[in-house]
C-alpha cells in the first residue's frame, strides 16, 4: 500500500505537547518532557514516562523540558521528542515528503527560533512546514469564529506563558505575553513553602499542590482545604511532611492573577475602539490548563468587568484549531469549513 500523505497540526507546549493528524484526530497528547542517557545521549523517555522522572535522575540521566518558558529552549531535545513522537505513529506509513505540518507556537517565538523549528520539520523530511501563533489556533479551537469582523479576545494560560490576544477578521491584531502561567504558580507554591516551612519540594510535588489547593473563589468559613506536602527539611536535612491550607495558595495564586490581569487591562488599552466595543459586549475566552482553576470565570468577570467564557476544552482548543488552519494555511481571507 502507497504511503499516507497527511496533514499534521502540533501544539508545541511548554508542559504539553499534542498532535493531529487529519482523519485519525488527537494522535498524541503527553507533557512536553524527554529523558536522556548521558553518555550516549540517547532519548531513553519521553512525555508521561519521562515526566516520572523529573526530580528524580542520577548520574546517568538527564530530564528535560524542552520549551521552558514558552520558547524553544532545547532545540536537540525538541529534535528527539518529535522524531520519538512520529516513531510512535510507524503503523500510519507517512509519506513525510508529501506531507504538511502545522507548528502552533507562543506568539513571543522569535523569527530565529522559527526558522529553527521549521528546519526540524525539514530534518523529518518534511517540506511543507508552516507556523501559526498559539492564540490564533486556540481561539479557533474554543469555537471562535475569527474569521468574522466582530472581535474577540483570547486568553490563553498554559505552562510557560499565557499569551492573551485580540482577533478579528482572521487574524491577530494586538497581542502579548508574559511568563506568568502554570510553571510561575508552582514555583512561587515551592518559594512559599521554603520560606514558610523550611521545606525544599520537587517541581511535580509543587504542581500536586496546585492540582489540589488553587483557586479565586473565596473559601467559605468552614471550608477550607489542606493538604499534607513532603519533602527535605532545609535544616535537617531529613525528609519531613507539612500542612499547606488552600488560603495560603489562594493568596499566591491572587498575587499572581493579579499581574495576568494587568496584562489583559494594557491590551485593552491598545485595542482599537470598534473591537473594545465588540469585547465589551462578548467578553473574553479563557483556554489552556490554567482555565481549569476553580473560580478564574468568576475573578476576571469582577476585576475586568467583561463577561468571561471558559473554553469547554482548554487543553486541547490549539491542536483543535489546527484542523482548520491546515485546511487555509492561516490565510485570514479564507474561512475554513468542517
Ligand atoms: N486543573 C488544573 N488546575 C490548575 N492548573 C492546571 C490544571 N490542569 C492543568 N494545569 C496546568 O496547566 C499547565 C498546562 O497547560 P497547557 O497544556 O495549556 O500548557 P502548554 O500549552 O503546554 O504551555 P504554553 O502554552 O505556555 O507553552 C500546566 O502548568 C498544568 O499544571
Ligand atoms: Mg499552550
Amino acid at each position: 500500500m502507497a504511503k499516507q500523505k497527511v496533514q499534521v497540526g502540533i501544539d508545541l507546549g511548554t508542559a504539553n505537547i499534542l498532535v493531529y493528524i487529519a482523519k485519525h484526530g488527537i494522535v498524541f497528547n503527553e507533557p512536553s518532557v524527554v529523558a536522556y542517557d548521558r553518555q550516549t545521549k540517547r532519548c531513553i523517555a519521553c512525555g508521561h514516562s519521562a515526566k516520572l522522572m523529573m526530580g528524580k535522575e542520577h548520574d546517568k540521566i538527564k530530564v528535560v523540558r524542552p520549551l521552558e518558558g514558552g520558547v524553544v529552549a532545547d532545540l536537540d531535545a525538541t529534535r528527539s521528542m518529535l522524531q520519538y513522537i512520529f516513531s510512535r505513529l510507524d503503523k500510519l506509513d507517512i509519506d513525510y515528503a508529501g506531507s504538511t505540518i502545522l507548528l502552533c507556537c507562543p506568539s513571543e517565538v522569535t523569527v530565529v527560533e522559527r526558522a529553527a523549528l521549521i528546519q526540524l520539520a525539514y530534518d523529518m523530511g518534511v517540506r511543507d512546514v508552516f507556523i501559526e501563533q498559539e492564540v490564533k489556533a486556540g481561539a479557533i479551537g474554543a469555537g471562535i469564529d475569527i474569521y468574522s469582523t466582530t472581535g474577540s479576545m483570547i486568553v490563553d494560560i498554559g505552562g510557560g506563558s499565557s499569551d492573551i490576544g485580540v482577533l478579528a477578521c482572521g487574524d491577530l491584531v494586538v497581542w502579548e505575553s508574559i511568563r506568568v502561567a502554570g510553571n510561575y504558580f508552582d514555583n512561587e507554591i515551592s518559594k512559599h513553602i521554603k520560606q514558610n516551612y523550611n521545606l525544599l519540594i520537587g517541581d511535580r510535588t509543587a504542581e500536586r499542590v496546585k492540582f489540589e489547593l488553587a483557586t479565586l473563589a473565596p473559601i467559605a468559613a468552614g471550608m477550607e482545604t489542606e493538604m499534607r506536602v513532603s519533602g527535605r527539611h532545609l535544616s535537617y536535612g531529613l525528609p519531613s511532611t507539612i500542612t499547606v491550607k488552600q488560603g495560603e495558595i489562594r493568596e499566591i495564586m491572587l498575587r499572581a492573577f493579579e499581574r495576568i490581569k494587568h496584562t489583559i487591562l494594557a491590551i485593552l488599552e491598545k485595542t482599537p475602539p470598534e473591537l473594545s466595543a465588540d469585547i465589551l459586549r462578548d467578553g473574553i475566552v479563557v483556554n489552556g490548563g490554567g482555565a481549569c482553576i476553580p473560580g478564574i470565570k468568576e475573578y476576571f468577570e469582577a476585576e475586568l468587568g467583561l463577561p468571561c467564557r471558559i473554553s469547554d476544552n482548554p487543553l486541547t482548543s490549539i491542536v483543535e484549531g489546527t484542523k482548520y488552519l491546515l485546511k487555509n494555511r492561516g490565510n485570514y481571507l479564507v474561512k475554513p469549513q468542517d
